[in-house]
């Protein structure tokens, strides 16, 4: 990891950089040359996304913190872990298509385990119905993960357990949030879930595009399988 703090300025184009990344693989390759960096230049960002998820999450999982599974997808270098360590979860596996950003949350020694997986493209890597949370935070946007997959987090949760979703609310992320939401309302209305939470932030992080200025928003969704 780089000793030097990057400014925002640097951070900006290193994200601006991506947005030429048209397909999912391209957006993979994108996160492993920066995993190494990741977590110092998305704090300059005030990127606290893992946080409010690790917060709501903690406030409605009634069973034992300790003696959950959690299953983090998209986890990159382990933020969503750390949050939610500080209360009191301990048990993590983690899948992400990048093999690089694994690497950097092998090197936390959070996960018991952790795989390798590109989501949309091969099936989810899991135990059907054997997670208490599934949670999936900063990857649900357009270029990333496919709205579909969200079908599969549900899937994968235990009758009982949640699963917390992030998106931004970004101009460019405004199509894919809103097929998002349709999914989620569908899914409920098919009785597969229950909305349990739904958390609008205004300041989620830092604006890095042309267009907007300040902070863009963000929501963390949490739902609860039935
Ligand atoms: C913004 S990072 C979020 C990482 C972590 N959850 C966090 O909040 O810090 C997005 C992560 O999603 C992964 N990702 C994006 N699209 C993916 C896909 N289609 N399949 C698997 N991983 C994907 C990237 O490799 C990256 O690690």
């Amino acid at each position: 990891m780089s000793a030097v703090t990057n400014t925002f300025e640097n951070v900006k184009a290193i994200i601006l950089s991506a947005h030429k990344n048209t397909t999912s693989k391209e957006k993979v390759n994108f996160y492993s040359s920066w995993a190494e960096n990741y977590d110092q230049d998305v704090a300059v960002l005030d990127y606290r996304a893992p946080s409010l998820a690790a917060d709501c999450i903690s406030a409605h999982v009634s069973c034992e913190h300790e003696a959950a599974v959690v299953l983090d997808v998209a986890c990159g270098t382990g933020l969503v872990a750390r949050q939610m360590k500080k209360h009191g979860f301990e048990h993590f596996v983690g899948i992400d298509g990048s093999e690089a950003m694994l690497e950097v949350a092998k090197q936390s020694e959070l996960y018991q385990d952790l795989k390798q997986c590109m989501l949309g493209e091969e099936p989810l890597p899991v135990h059907w119905g054997f997670y208490e949370v599934v949670v999936i935070v900063g990857a649900l946007s357009d270029g990333q993960v496919p709205v579909g997959v969200v079908r599969d987090l549900c899937r994968a949760t235990k009758p009982g357990g949640y699963i917390c979703m992030t998106t931004r609310g970004n101009l460019d992320n405004l199509e894919y949030k809103s097929s998002l939401e349709c999914e989620l309302r569908q899914m409920e209305a098919e009785g597969l879930w229950t909305c349990a939470q739904v958390t609008e932030v205004k300041e989620w992080e830092r604006a890095v595009s042309e267009q907007e200025d300040g902070y863009i928003s963000g929501v963390v969704y949490l739902y609860k399988k039935l």
